[in-house]
């Protein structure tokens, strides 16, 4: 842990985890710090962001090559670091594969361009579905054979295209001139409108809604995930491991689940949403036939006279939800569990009780205005 004056890069500063490094990586107490932090996202950042702490914003679309080269080139002799929490999400895998990769090449190429580059390490966030292939492809899914929970790093890779797959074969092909570390994510608690895939935001709007509306607040999975267990990752563990691997020799060029290290059945995470939304607790009757897309679908109005009403930030639901992907998801049979042994082999012990989490997470979303 040598070196001084490092410079990060959030690639994604405006998602769940890129706000989270924000926050970590300004606190005094930051591994490898004191930091300088940039963060990049294509859109302005929204009034809720904790705007002081960024030492500069870019806007900047990463797919664009000339326009990522332009502005990055002539931050490669300060960059130290790149925090990878950048996604663009397509049906299709390959189109995910080719977006993704461009995102990541257009940005490592430009950082690295230069005799000067100061670029030492990137961390890469990816996921779970590394173990469980491309679940969300239409022409894939049922397909699908997942690894055996829990899920371990060295299993090998599915014989699926996986966006995961290509972001870890671009990294590598850098490892001679920088190292990196690659990090598989849970679903994640965090709190954010920007991000694609944001699981508690869409189950607290859906909360909402159905309090708004006096709408049982019924789950919208299977008994199979009401009754076995999961796992999380809170943003903080999140970016806490990738910190920790981005300035830690031992952790370099390895590969890192990152969850809570807990497990929970969504019976238990139900509870703890009626509590903290004050709505009744419905048990799980699989008997009762539930569309969770079809019912939320009109109820995009709702959501606007709640934002109204409570002077919420402005926000549309079909925006910062996703209930086709979640109602996917809670249906898997499967237990969703990964083993959390070689982070904590390596020296990695963050972790974060998943039940407490998540009303501290809320109350954090309603202290940014987004939810009331
Ligand atoms: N979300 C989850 O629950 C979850 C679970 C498991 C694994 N993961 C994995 O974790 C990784 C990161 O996902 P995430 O959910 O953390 O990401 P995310 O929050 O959805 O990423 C959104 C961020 O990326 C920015 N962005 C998107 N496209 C961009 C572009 N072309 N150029 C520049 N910035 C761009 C967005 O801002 P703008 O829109 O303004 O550009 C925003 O700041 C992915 O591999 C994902 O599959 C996520």
């Amino acid at each position: 842990m040598e070196q001084t004056n490092r410079v990060a890069l959030i690639v994604g500063v405006t998602g769940m985890v890129g706000v989270a490094f924000t926050e970590a990586l300004k606190k005094p107490t930051a591994l490898g710090g004191p930091w300088t932090v940039y963060g990049v996202s294509r859109r302005p950042l929204p009034t809720w962001f904790p705007s002081s702490l960024l030492d500069k914003h870019i806007m900047l679309d990463t797919l664009n090559q000339q326009q990522t080269h332009e502005i990055m080139a002539p931050l490669s002799s300060q960059i130290t670091h790149v925090f990878w929490v950048a996604l663009q999400v397509n049906e299709s895998e390959q189109v995910n594969i080719s977006l993704n990769s461009t995102m990541l090449s257009n940005v490592l190429n430009a950082l690295t361009s230069s005799p000067n580059s100061k670029l030492s390490h990137v961390t890469l966030q990816t996921g779970t579905k590394q173990y469980l292939g491309p679940i969300f492809d239409p022409s894939l899914s049922a397909q699908l054979v997942p690894r055996d929970a829990p899920f371990i790093e060295d299993y090998p890779r599915l014989s699926f295209p996986n966006f995961y797959y290509a972001l870890e074969d671009i990294l590598t092909s850098y490892s001679k001139s920088l190292t990196y570390s690659i990090h598989r994510s849970s679903s994640i608690i965090g709190a954010s409108t920007r991000s694609y895939f944001n699981t508690l935001l869409t189950l607290c709007v859906y909360a909402l809604v159905c309090k708004h509306q006096n709408y049982p607040f019924r789950y919208p999975g299977n008994n199979y995930s009401w009754e076995h267990f999961w796992d999380m990752s809170d943003a903080r563990v999140l970016v806490e491991q990738q910190i920790w691997a981005s300035v830690t020799d031992k952790a370099k060029n390895e590969a890192f689940n990152c969850t809570n290290g807990d497990v929970f059945t969504w019976k238990m995470i139900w509870k703890v949403l009626c509590d903290t939304f004050g709505v009744e607790f419905v048990p799980f009757d699989e008997k009762e036939k539930f569309d969770f897309v079809d019912f939320m679908k009109d109820k995009g109005e709702v959501w606007d006279g709640i934002v109204e009403e409570n002077g919420l930030y402005k926000t549309k639901m079909e925006e910062i939800t996703c209930f086709d992907a979640l109602g996917q998801v809670l249906k898997l049979e499967i237990q969703h569990v990964c083993s959390m042994n070689k982070s904590r082999e390596f020296g990695f012990h963050g972790y974060a009780n998943t039940l407490k989490s998540i009303p501290e997470w809320v109350q954090k979303l309603r202290e940014m205005k987004i939810l009331s």
